[in-house]
């Protein structure tokens, strides 16, 4: 099958699609027929080797953790699911003709691969960041940088909960952020004085990685209520890194959920196709996609 690998770490161009031997399912798994791979900011983190604590990595390696396809192999001990059923999930080395995934869910009605793909990372990170930081309907939630994958999933998950959000994006997607029932402002130079007028701050959430904690721990007043999952240095003022990926089987679920009642859309900036993976990752690197990317297969 062909597959994205890469041998050493650096660059984009340390992306090469090679012919690799398919895997299999394992116990506890099932085996897709890739039709689209999620990109996400971690997918160059890994390539670059900057996260090799959380994510240790044996060259050659593949790229990849969010996926939509057809089954076409379910391990032992695996009910519930059978070949030919289209789903979506996480897994391991994604950007491939065939994929082994541990957590899925079955994708709803009407919805294509290409979208399906967008979703698993980002909802299960929303989720959990939302469940962190303990927010409740009626308060007030500010997003730094929401209007990427993680940021459109947070900002409609917490719109259904009647959590009212704040969110700074860049100029071009203040409407984006307004559609998603935010109310919006932009980030740079007077950013906070522009938040506190548009209302009072109960909780927050770091999603860029821009800097932005102590301004963030003003504006709610207490570190505890704030929440990054972009930067490290933010325990210097109190504030918690949400990095340890929850339930995901419960989110893929919930997003399934949203997605069915009409909640949850993130659309697709841009898809590329697999030997396309050196842009899709230098696209993402460049910090300002709105919805998600995707690798279509
Ligand atoms: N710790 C975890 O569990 C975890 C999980 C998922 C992701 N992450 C990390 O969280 C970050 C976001 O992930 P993602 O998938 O949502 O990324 P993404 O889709 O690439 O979105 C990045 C967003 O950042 C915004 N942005 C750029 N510069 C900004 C600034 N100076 N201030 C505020 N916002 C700014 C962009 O908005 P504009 O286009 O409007 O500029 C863009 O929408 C990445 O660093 C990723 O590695 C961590």
């Amino acid at each position: 099958m062909k597959k994205v690998s890469f041998a050493e770490f650096g660059g984009p161009d340390v992306l090469r699609l090679i012919d690799a031997e398919e895997p299999h399912a394992g116990p506890g798994q099932i085996r897709i027929a890739v039709r689209a791979a999620g990109v996400n900011p971690v997918d160059w983190r890994i390539r670059e080797g900057q996260v090799l604590g959380a994510h240790p990595t044996t060259l050659p390696a593949g790229v990849g953790i969010d996926a939509a396809g057809v089954v076409d192999e379910v391990g032992e001990g695996v009910e519930g699911v059978e070949a030919g059923d289209h789903v979506f999930g996480e897994g391991a080395d994604t950007y491939a003709e065939f994929a082994v995934l541990g957590a899925w869910a079955r994708m709803p009605d009407g919805l294509s691969f290409e979208e399906a793909a967008g979703y698993p990372s980002v909802v299960e990170t929303a989720l959990r960041v939302l469940r962190e930081v303990g927010v409740e309907p009626g308060e007030t939630l500010l997003v730094s940088g929401a209007s990427g994958g993680v940021g459109s999933a947070v900002l409609q998950i917490a719109r259904d909960r009647g959590i009212k959000v704040i969110g700074t994006a860049s100029a071009a997607n203040q409407e984006y952020l307004r559609g998603l029932g935010a109310l919006a402002t932009t980030y740079g130079d007077g950013w906070a004085g522009r938040v506190r007028e548009l209302g009072r701050v109960d909780a927050a959430l770091d999603l860029s990685g821009s800097g932005v904690i102590p301004e963030l721990v003003e504006l709610t007043g207490d570190p505890r209520r704030v929440i990054t999952i972009a930067d490290l240095g933010a325990g210097e003022f109190g504030v918690r890194f949400s990095g340890v990926a929850g339930s995901v089987p419960d989110a893929l679920a919930e997003a399934a959920d949203l997605i069915t009642r009409g909640k949850l859309h993130i659309p697709v900036e841009k898809a590329y196709t697999l030997a396309e993976a050196a842009a899709a990752h230098i696209d993402s690197k460049a910090g300002h996609t709105r919805g998600r990317r995707v690798i279509v297969v």
